[in-house]
């Protein structure tokens, strides 16, 4: 019997649904199972799902379950949890998503499950840490959205500027998914060429200065579109999709995920985004950057802050 790829899906609010929607059509899993405490929207988007089977790129079987189905499921997704109002920040969540995220864990693991948990739910990068201390598991099999999203954002935004395929423009953020993340603009670049060597090359078109303006936008993101929308969904759930799409098809792809260090970056016992290698196992490896002096202290200060907002809610 070939082996069966199963996801379950803890949430099927607005993240949950949209991831839901971009795995099926991505055809990126064989099983998807959705769970949440509101039975009708979780059941009531599986059949809704199914009846776009025809037009899906492969087969997937879409169905509402209860927390049973982690036992054989291969990865738990969890986006379930309150989200950002306007003028809240991620940081703010903590208190209340704490206490559903020991809830269920505790249900994830009772089931049996032996796989690897991706977390989404902000702070996801606190949320992330308390995911795998409630569960028990390699800290390399908890894995969180970290600043996979972020970093995205910062792709699109070079390559509007740069004008050129989003795709071929490399770069990342790091540290806290939230306001003290950092752009490691000393490693960014366009095909390979350094966006400070495009920039001097082209004085008539860039300028330095611009960068700062660029990252702002690309850090507060959030807020612009919670602000107009009242909350994000499609972007977290695509960057969802591509962490889910690394795993199971053990891609060893590159992706700003919230990963524990182990000393990495002068940091211990900690999960914040940081550039892994993601494969089949969970994260193969961190990537150790060479940062300079002033990414460094930032960096630092993330990771300050994450540890600062974690201590708290561990006791
Ligand atoms: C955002 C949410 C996922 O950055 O925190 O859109």
């Amino acid at each position: 019997m070939e082996r069966v790829n199963r996801v379950a899906l803890i949430g099927t609010g607005f993240v949950g649904s949209s991831y839901a929607f971009a795995l099926l059509n991505q055809g990126v899993a064989d099983e998807l199972v959705m769970i949440d405490l509101n039975k009708d929207k979780s059941e009531g988007d599986a059949m809704d799902l199914n009846h776009g089977l025809a037009f899906a790129p492969n087969y997937t079987k879409i169905w509402y379950g209860d927390y049973m189905y982690c036992k054989d499921a291969d990865i738990v997704v969890i986006t379930a949890g309150a989200n950002q109002k306007p003028g809240e920040t991620r940081l703010d969540l903590v208190e209340k998503n704490a206490t559903i995220f020991k809830s269920i864990v505790d249900q994830v693991m009772g089931a049996g499950f032996n796989g690897i948990f991706v977390v989404a739910t902000n702070p996801v990068d606190v949320l992330t840490h308390m995911t795998w201390k409630f569960s028990g598991l390699p800290s390399h099999r908890v894995i969180g959205s970290g600043t996979i999203l972020d970093t995205a954002r910062l792709r699109y935004s070079l390559g509007e500027y740069f004008e050129v395929d989003a795709r071929n423009v490399h770069g990342y953020i790091m540290g806290e998914h939230g306001d003290s993340e950092l752009p490691v603009w000393s490693q960014a670049n366009i095909g390979g060429r350094s966006i400070h060597e495009v920039i001097r090359d082209n004085p008539e078109k860039y300028k330095e200065e611009d960068l700062e303006d660029l990252f702002i936008g690309v850090r507060d993101a959030a807020y612009h579109i919670i602000e107009r929308k009242g909350a994000t969904y499609y972007g977290i759930a695509m960057g969802l999709v591509r962490l889910t799409k690394a795993i199971l098809h053990n891609e060893n792809s590159i992706l700003t995920v919230s990963a524990y260090l182990n000393g990495e970056y002068g940091q211990d016992d900690i999960y914040i985004g940081v550039p892994a290698v993601v494969n089949r196992s969970g994260v193969r490896e961190v990537l150790e950057l060479t940062l300079n002096e002033k990414e460094k202290e930032q960096f630092t200060h993330s990771a300050n802050v994450l540890k600062e907002t974690l201590a708290p809610v561990l006791q």
